[in-house]
């Protein structure tokens, strides 16, 4: 009867029929359930995808928030994603809901890059929880928070203000060299190596690293994620998403084959033996997931998550300090007043440097490194703010809209260390200070991140007064990609 139907139909009546029906199909796949959060119309097959400005999309996803309230829906290509904005409805759903809200949505991007559920960012369950606490716990065994570990991030701002020294007040781009330096932080706890500054393998390397990242948080990304199986076939730049991402795992393989090259039991250097031996230790089941795919995928991540965000930081710590120079003469007055110049800093000395720490502080929170954040995914049905969000639905709680909220923060458009002071001068913590979210998927660099900003920045201004070319205005907007970083800018590196 259908063939009869089809073979009277002409191809015009069968396009339209077909397009009909795709579009009914759309519907019923897409209808919200009741209490569902509001949204902008979406348009079929594409959803809200085309809406956003794909350059400052932070931004206009924090000014729908005028519009819809501080929970509402969009629909990116085939998906919906909730976003949650203030501090206190993040709060609440990383925090008040943390169990409810800790899985990662599944991701087109990452299951390609991470061939399937591996990794420390975007697995779930079980074997996230399972691999977030081995990396913990071995990142601790091997310096965290220890002296043993600040000796060599000390040790690394000696070779990094060196480097500074022998640009002899030339301009320069400091990008790369503090990529290089923040990178081989991680890289010693992982890799048990630095890589020289002159090294042109590794900045390839790490030139790949920001492509991706940048790549990855574009409309490029976007496209993938909403419409994988066209994407696949056409060119364009989200293919340097996936050839970066190989690249950088064939330089960790390489790595893990060294390490297994000369193994000892009896004496790990790093993170690759700490989890080589746990993979020999019998004491994991295969749901575990401690395998070498599973090895270089952590590896990649720490190696990624641990450079880029620190680094970048620390360029945002540049460009604010020379924008604003009174602020750069009242740290410098407090590193000569509490470390002088005879000596390098170390973290004991935190405690008796408010204003410096309060400016660090300051300058993540304007910086507002990762824009969005990562994502979230309901492990079940549940309410927030009112609404109705069931099992599976992802959600983004934005961290632009927890350091800029405007209830939150006296002045939340201005750089004003003055929000991390109290009256008397002493450091005050503010709960809205979440640039590395919170709950359960907390990041997990988090202490080392800190401890790396603390003693490359006073290391930098303790020896250095900066500042850029004449003439030349500092932008603050950035690049938004994944990470929000400044655009490229020249500085001169003053001995002091
Ligand atoms: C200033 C520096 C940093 C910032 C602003 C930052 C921020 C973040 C944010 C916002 C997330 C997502 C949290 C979420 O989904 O709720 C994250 C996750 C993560 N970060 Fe960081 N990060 C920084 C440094 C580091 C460093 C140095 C490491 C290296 C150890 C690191 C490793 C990770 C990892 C592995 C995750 C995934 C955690 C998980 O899903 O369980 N981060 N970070």
């Amino acid at each position: 009867m259908l063939t009869s139907l089809l073979q009277s139909l002409d191809l015009k009546s069968i396009l339209l029929f077909l397009v009909i029906f795709l579009l009914i199909a759309d519907y019923i796949k897409n209808r919200r359930p009741a209490k569902y959060p509001p949204g902008p119309l979406a348009l079929p097959f594409v959803g809200n995808l085309f809406n956003i400005d794909s350059k400052q999309q932070h931004i206009y996803f924090t000014k729908l928030a005028e519009v819809y309230g501080n929970i509402y829906a969009l629909r990116l290509g085939q998906d919906e994603v909730v976003f949650v904005t203030g501090y206190k409805m993040v709060k609440e759903a990383l925090v008040g809901q943390a169990e409810t809200f800790e899985d990662r949505p599944s991701s087109p991007v990452a299951n390609r890059v991470y061939q399937g559920d591996g990794g420390l960012f975007p697995s779930s369950g079980h074997k996230w929880r399972r691999h977030r606490r081995f990396t913990l716990t071995t990142l601790k065994n091997f310096g965290l928070g220890k002296k043993t570990l600040e000796n060599a991030i000390c040790q690394e701002c000696r070779y990094l203000q060196e480097e500074m020294e022998s640009q002899k007040g030339d301009p320069f781009d400091p990008k790369d060299l503090l990529n290089n330096a923040v990178s081989n932080i991680i890289c010693q706890m992982v890799f048990s190596r630095r890589y020289d500054y002159t090294d042109d393998t590794f900045k390839k390397i790490i030139h790949m690293m920001t492509e991706a990242i940048y790549l990855e948080g574009t409309l490029w990304g976007q496209l993938y994620e909403a419409f994988p199986a066209i994407m696949k076939y056409l060119p364009g730049r989200h293919n340097d998403i996936f050839k970066d991402y190989e690249n950088i795992s064939a330089f960790i393989r390489k790595e893990v084959e060294r390490h297994k090259d000369n193994f000892d039991l009896e004496n790990p250097r790093d993170y690759i033996d700490a989890y080589i031996t746990e993979m020999k230790s019998g004491s994991c089941n295969p749901a575990d997931g401690f395998d070498e795919t599973g090895l270089v995928l952590n590896s990649l991540d720490l190696f990624i998550a641990g450079t880029e965000t620190t680094s970048t930081t620390l360029l945002w710590a540049l460009l604010l300090l020379i924008k604003n120079p009174d602020v750069q003469e009242k740290v410098q007055a407090e590193i000569d007043h509490v470390v002088g110049q005879s000596r390098q800093p170390s973290m004991d000395d935190r405690a008796n440097m408010p204003y410096t720490n309060a400016v660090i502080h300051e300058i993540q929170r304007i910086g507002n490194i990762v824009p969005l954040n990562g994502p979230h995914m309901a492990t079940k049905d549940t309410t927030l703010g009112g609404y109705f969000i069931p099992k599976g639905t992802a959600l983004m709680p934005m961290l632009t809209s927890v350091l800029f909220d405007k209830s939150e923060w006296e002045t939340p458009e201005e750089f004003n260390p003055g929000h991390f002071l109290d009256s008397e001068g002493k450091f005050r913590r503010r709960d809205a200070f979440m640039p590395f979210s919170a709950g359960k998927r907390v990041c997990l660099g988090e202490q080392l991140a800190r401890m790396e900003l603390f003693l490359f920045f006073v290391s930098l201004f303790q020896k250095f007064r900066f500042s850029t070319q004449e003439g030349v205005e500092l932008s603050l907007q950035g690049d938004v990609g994944v990470t929000h970083s400044p655009f490229p800018f020249k500085i001169f590196a003053h001995t002091r």
